[in-house]
């Protein structure tokens, strides 16, 4: 492999469209119906708009790589429970009391396109939402203990300990000069909780995982989670509107702390290279076919959007 990721193709990625349909599905046969009710209106809007499902496809790609032996269904609605709260994240995130932002995904945010308390109504209906999912998962192969632990993963990832505290945590940093290591860390909470939770809910599937493989999976999220926030970053600075689907420079605007606005655009992209190799080392070591998870840790790096 080269360093400068010059192997990679977005062509080598036909995988994450096929993904792409059972991830919907799952989650459109978890909602409420559209016409339900206001707020159900507000969520098909706002998760059904065409987000490149990251967490959801971690789920599967971990599952085919551990061809874990649940039915298919458990692992679909599992990848749909983390685009939920993956998504209601991005509600809260954009309103005005946050990071102010009126696009998301190339359409107004949910704020702007209905009103602020539907937008905090339909990000609290489907955090919860997320769970239930979860709780309500029929499958004679998944044992009621593994049920409870991926339940609780989830939970933790999204609450006070995690996604929560990383939001709190980026909003007070605003306009202050705080340390690399102190970045890490929101960006830990704020993102890497969630994708970590996505990673370790497929181990708890797989019987007889070793510890320690199922320690370098753990290991492989947190780079892969980081690098994920990291070009986030990146892409606010140096991303073509139109294709990110978001204001640019909307960090700078509100002087976030940033990889790019405290260590400066290359050394950033430089990290997330960094992270991605040391990524795609850890999947090399261990006894599964981790190809797919590699090409997904590639993409997550060099995506332009
Ligand atoms: C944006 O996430 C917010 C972060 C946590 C970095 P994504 O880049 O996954 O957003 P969508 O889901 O594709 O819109
Ligand atoms: C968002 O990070 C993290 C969560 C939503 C938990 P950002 O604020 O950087 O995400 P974008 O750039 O608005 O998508
Ligand atoms: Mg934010
Ligand atoms: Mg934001
Ligand atoms: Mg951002």
């Amino acid at each position: 492999m080269t360093n400068n990721f010059e192997d990679f193709k977005i062509k080598d990625l036909p995988f994450l469209n096929k993904n792409l349909k059972r991830i919907d599905k799952a989650i459109i046969e978890s909602l409420p119906p559209k016409n339900f009710s206001k707020i159900s209106k507000a969520i098909h809007y706002s998760v059904l708009n065409g987000g490149k499902r990251i967490r959801p496809q971690l789920v599967l790609l971990m599952a085919e790589a551990l061809k874990v032996d649940v039915n298919p269904k458990t692992i679909a609605l599992m990848a749909a429970s983390g685009e939920l709260i993956h998504s209601y994240s991005l509600i809260h995130d954009d309103l005005p009391s946050m990071d102010d932002d009126d696009y998301r995904r190339g359409k107004l945010s949910c704020h702007k396109k209905f009103d602020e308390a539907t937008a905090i109504l339909a990000g609290d209906a489907i955090q919860p939402l997320a769970l239930e999912i979860l709780t309500t998962i029929k499958d004679k192969k998944l044992k009621p203990e593994q049920k409870l632990k991926i339940i609780n993963l989830f939970a933790k990832a999204c609450g006070p300990r995690g996604m929560v505290e990383g939001q709190s945590r980026d909003l007070a940093a605003e306009g202050k000069k705080i340390k690399l290591k102190d970045l890490d860390k929101i960006h830990h909470l704020k993102t890497g909780k969630l994708i970590e939770a996505c990673v370790e809910s497929i181990c708890v599937l797989r019987e007889g995982l070793s510890k320690k493989d199922m320690e370098a999976f753990l290991i492989f999220a947190r780079k892969f989670g980081l690098a994920f926030q990291i070009k986030d970053d990146i892409l606010d600075v140096i991303g073509v509107e139109k294709k990110i689907g978001k204001p640019l420079n909307s960090d700078a605007q509100k002087n976030k702390a940033t990889y790019p606005a405290i260590i400066g655009l290359k050394a950033s992209q430089e990290r997330a290279e960094k992270l991605c190799l040391d990524a795609l080392k850890i999947l090399s070591t261990l006894p599964y076919n981790t190809e797919n998870l590699a090409k997904l840790s590639k993409f997550i790096i060099l995506r332009d959007k």
